[in-house]
């Protein structure tokens, strides 16, 4: 069996979340940056991992997921700067699973905190648009995320995701 980690990182919280998760991993893996590959032929389990932005996943992310997880066994993890509880992110997490081929098998998914950058929150602070300067607000509480709690977390989510399928 042929395992494939790869993700999506601007300021490298989802890189620290897919690190945990390959670590976890016994079985032949590959650990990869979603920009290296061309696509996922080759491997029987994927672990895909992106940040949200605005919302949801990325438009690029959006569009490499719509062309090439038909008939794939995918797990995926997202980072976001919102905290795990908040009820807003229940539309956010449906894009991503939506964001699948119909013919993907979604195996899990999985998200975590994310410090938001500082040239984010000032951004967001500057936004004309109410519920970004909330987010403003609300980030710097997301400062040291994610933390050991969440890397551990990622990593039970990757051994039951490997328990699942074999
Ligand atoms: C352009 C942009 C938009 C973002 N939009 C959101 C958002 O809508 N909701 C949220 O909770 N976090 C948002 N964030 C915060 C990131 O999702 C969070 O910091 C994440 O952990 C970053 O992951 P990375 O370091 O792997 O890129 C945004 C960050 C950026 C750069």
């Amino acid at each position: 069996m042929k395992v494939l980690v790869t993700y999506l990182s601007r300021t490298n919280n989802t890189r620290k979340i897919a690190q945990a998760i390959f670590e976890e991993i016994k079985t032949d893996k590959e650990f990869k940056k979603l920009d290296e590959i061309e696509n996922l032929n080759g491997y029987d389990i994927i672990f895909l991992g992106f940040p949200i932005e605005n919302f949801g996943p990325s438009d690029d992310v959006k569009v490499f997921l719509a062309n090439n997880t038909s008939n794939k066994r995918i797990a995926l993890f997202v980072t976001h700067g919102s905290p795990e509880f908040s009820d807003y992110l229940t539309p956010w997490l449906d894009q991503c699973r939506n964001a699948l081929d119909s013919s993907a098998e979604l195996l899990g998914l999985s998200n975590y905190q994310g410090e938001v950058a500082q040239r984010v929150i000032d951004s967001m602070s500057k936004s004309d648009n109410q519920m970004l300067r909330y987010f403003a607000k609300e980030s710097p509480k997301s400062k040291g995320q994610p933390d050991e709690k969440r890397i551990e977390s990622a990593k039970e989510f990757a051994r039951e995701i490997m328990k699942k399928v074999t």
